[in-house]
């Protein structure tokens, strides 16, 4: 396998030295770009552009066409690891994603297994090949999968939810239940992102989308206690190159300490942390990863220039920083903010290292 022509991404994650801090963005290919929509309109839906490799490989490198960012993530969603366990899926517009057949009944959480991602999630290790080729050791590509809880939400819900009652509800009265879905999954995301892996992930992410809105028992019991078994199961070395893994919780600031001492190379961060306490705090033992709120994209260029300045004064001088939001691109943000973020970055970044 050719070296990487830009490594910054990997050597960031490593916590090894750089020439300026690397970025690339949550959501990165998606509704905020005309030729996404275009490419999604050609495919039918958000889902049969998932699982075409050809469709998937071209939106992956849509914003790599556009924009001076170090890294591709393969396109995809953390619902292909729960439509492939049977669940159905299906989105619907304005409403986001729905599973036909959630999880209720104490015989079909008891029937749950992990599917074997070389035949149920084959176009996903397809889109890495193909990515991976086109991208001829450009930048490195990352692979990701949904936490465990956070995918037992959508698994039990069926679909978004504001208050989250009914995992809740299985979360406090029938704890035994909501464990063995748990099991399933963390044998389901291991798996998973280790065919990721031997399919040409360079790193990868584990999106903890909603183990924020848990206490922290509960949290260090459903949610982190899950995500560190994925880690440990990782691979950690392909071909001879190190896979960095990266752990995101949303609204998991308070955690930090605990979510940095699972194995995992980096931590992600949101908006509301403070990054220099952040670094702190874990910034000796893990790489971090944010933290810009992705709302700053929507206003002008006076408030991306010092948005992108606070960030990077806030993790301050040395390595261990990857920039990028504190959530996902939103639909609504004019792609040429996208560009003078990556951009401001690559400039501003230079005097911290
Ligand atoms: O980052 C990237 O560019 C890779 C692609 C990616 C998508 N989803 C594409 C997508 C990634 C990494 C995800 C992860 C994902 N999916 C998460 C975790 C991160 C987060 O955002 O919290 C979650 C919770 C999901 C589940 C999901 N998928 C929801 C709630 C929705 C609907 C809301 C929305 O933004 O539309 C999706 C759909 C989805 N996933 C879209 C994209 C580009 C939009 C679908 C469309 O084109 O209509």
């Amino acid at each position: 396998m050719a070296k990487l022509k830009n490594d910054t991404l990997i050597r960031a994650l490593l916590r090894q030295p750089t020439p300026y801090t690397p970025v690339w963005l949550m959501r990165q290919a998606g509704r905020y770009l005309p030729e996404y929509n275009e490419t999604r309109a050609r495919a039918g839906s958000f889902l049969a552009l998932c699982k075409n490799p050809d469709l998937a490989t071209e939106v992956t490198l849509q914003p790599l066409a556009r924009f001076a960012l170090d890294a591709a993530i393969v396109f995809s969603d953390i619902l292909t690891l729960p439509e492939a366990m049977g669940l159905g899926l299906g989105f619907t517009e304005g409403e986001g994603p729905r599973l036909d057949r959630p999880l209720r009944e104490e015989r079909e959480i008891r029937n749950l297994t992990a599917p074997d991602p070389d035949r149920h999630l084959r176009y996903v290790l397809d889109t890495i090949r193909q990515v991976r080729k086109a991208l001829a050791g450009e930048v490195p590509l990352i692979g990701f999968a949904g936490s465990p809880f956070t995918l037992a939400c959508y698994m039990v819900e069926g679909g978004a939810t504001s208050d989250f009652r009914t995992v809740k509800t299985m979360l406090y009265g029938r704890p035994e239940l909501l464990h063995r879905i748990l099991d399933v999954n963390c044998s389901a995301v291991t798996a998973y992102l280790n065919a990721q892996i031997e399919s040409g992930a360079q790193v990868v992410m584990v999106f903890d989308t909603w183990g924020g809105t848990l206490g922290p028992g509960e949290y260090r019991e459903f949610s982190l206690a899950y995500m560190q078994r994925v880690v440990e199961g990782l691979k950690r070395v392909h071909h001879g190159e190190r896979i960095p893994s990266i752990l995101f919780t949303k609204g998991g600031g308070a955690w930090l300490e605990s979510i940095a001492a699972s194995g995992c190379d980096a931590v992600g961060l949101d908006w509301t942390v403070d990054p220099g306490a952040a670094r702190c705090r874990i910034g000796e033992r893990v790489a971090l990863q944010g933290n810009l709120d992705p709302a700053v994209l929507l206003a002008g260029p006076q408030a991306i220039r010092s948005g992108v300045a606070a960030v990077l004064a806030g993790f301050g001088r040395g390595g261990g920083h990857v920039f990028n939001l504190g959530h996902g691109v939103s639909q609504f943000t004019p792609p040429e903010n996208v560009a003078l973020l990556v951009d401001t970055v690559h400039e501003l970044s230079q005097r911290y290292h």
